[in-house]
């Protein structure tokens, strides 16, 4: 016989001395703050959170010496699963030209001529620089092989770091399929999607001029939602157009970009549990007009922020830079944009268990080098992600 295993408790960490605690914890919807507080992680959740005067006993102690602890980032719309990259691509924008959707070719003839251990490295090599910044939950969208192996494997290398998984084959059509875009969508809504589906939580599809039309991301999503994906949409990104209004038919859990709204998509998205994902760095890296978060905030929207993190649109991986850009140029407050950046990408993920700091929550957060949520705006381009816990553990970083 062996040895009775002793009854293993598990290893509680109070985090004591918090100048602010951003908890989103209170009414529902709003940014919710404590000051002078604690939190207790326990077995990988939030176990308590209350003033530091008040705080019980834990296995270990940290000490956060006034800095500010938030709850982790919630990045909900990225396409890491690409080789290559285009830099001149960008600085050709830069230096005065249009974004077209058509660049997105550059990157899938790269990504189809990617051996695996090529798209692993950089896929793994995004996710650790996001990790670095405050983002504890990520999602990551195929959408650069187009064909129906590019994608199916895009997506079981997104499967091996998140749950969040999105099938983008109608990302655009590809070179092969010109001339019959209906055949490329029938192989998006028939095999490709059956290849696809049992990685995937999510369907999306990129509607707009240039890439698909509103019938065909109407049948895009009807398909991916018989084979049990949820739904979410790339809408009205590059000019006005029928993605809001499509996203909100189709009951998805979140319209992205939302860049050129009519009153009629604002009022789809305050009438729908639609979350508007708004994704400033690609506004960022097109010079494009920002869009109007007050407006969706004024009229009752919930909008989350996201990187749309691609070698394209937004090569960036910083949820604190896209805080500062919805601070400064979408008339966000401070408040806002990091409600949008936690419990609003949680929202755009369907997702309870993070982007919260309430007790039972995962124990995702991030110790900033500051003392208050402020300073990510405040201070924009300066790293100030002092520590990052993930369920409790701490994976990047270190306390004070
Ligand atoms: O979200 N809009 C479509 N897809 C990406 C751009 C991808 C690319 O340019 O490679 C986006 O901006
Ligand atoms: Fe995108």
């Amino acid at each position: 016989m062996g040895q009775a295993c002793a009854v293993s408790h598990p290893q509680s960490t109070l985090i004591t001395g918090i100048g602010e605690l951003v908890t989103n914890d209170g009414e529902p919807g709003a940014f919710t703050a404590l000051t002078d507080a604690a939190l207790v992680i326990a077995d990988g959740t939030v176990a308590w959170t209350g003033p530091a005067s008040r705080a019980p006993a834990a296995d270990t102690v940290v000490d956060a010496k006034g800095r500010a602890v938030l709850p982790g980032f919630a990045d909900s719309h990225a396409h890491l699963i690409f080789a290559g990259e285009r830099s001149a691509e960008f600085a050709a924008r830069m230096a005065g030209r249009p974004y077209r959707a058509g660049g997105i070719l550059v990157t899938v003839e790269a990504t189809r001529a990617a051996p695996d251990v090529v798209l692993r490295a950089n896929l793994r090599r995004l996710a650790a620089e996001m990790l670095r910044q405050g983002t504890t939950t990520f999602e990551c969208k195929s959408g650069y092989g187009l064909t129906v192996p590019d994608e199916a494997r895009g997506l079981a290398l997104a499967a091996e770091v998140t749950p969040e998984v999105t099938y983008l084959g109608a990302h655009v059509v590809p070179p092969e399929f010109a001339a019959d875009p209906a055949g490329y969508v029938d192989l998006v809504c028939g095999p490709m999607l059956d290849a696809c589906a049992p990685s995937a939580r999510w369907v999306d599809v990129f509607c707009e001029d240039g890439a698909f039309g509103a019938a065909e991301a109407a049948a895009v999503l009807a398909a991916g939602r018989a084979a049990g994906l949820l739904a979410r949409v790339h809408a009205n990104q590059l000019g006005p157009g029928p993605g809001v209004r499509v996203a909100a038919e189709a009951g998805a859990a979140s319209a992205d970009h939302c860049t050129f709204l009519t009153d009629a998509d604002v009022d789809a998205l305050t009438s729908t549990p639609v979350v508007a994902t708004l994704l400033p760095g690609a506004e960022f890296g097109t010079r494009q007009p920002f869009p109007d978060a007050r407006r969706l905030l004024d009229a009752g929207a919930t909008v989350a922020l996201a990187t749309d993190c691609n070698p394209g649109s937004s090569f960036t991986s910083s949820m604190p830079f896209c805080i500062a850009l919805a601070v400064r140029e979408m008339g966000m407050t401070t408040e806002e944009a990091v409600w949008a950046a936690t419990a609003g990408g949680a929202r755009a993920l369907r997702r309870t268990d993070i982007g919260h700091l309430g007790a039972g929550a995962r124990a995702d957060l991030i110790l900033l080098d500051a003392p208050s949520h402020a300073y990510l705006a405040y201070r924009p381009g300066v790293p100030q992600v002092a520590a990052v816990w993930r369920a409790g553990r701490l994976v990047a970083g270190s306390p004070p």
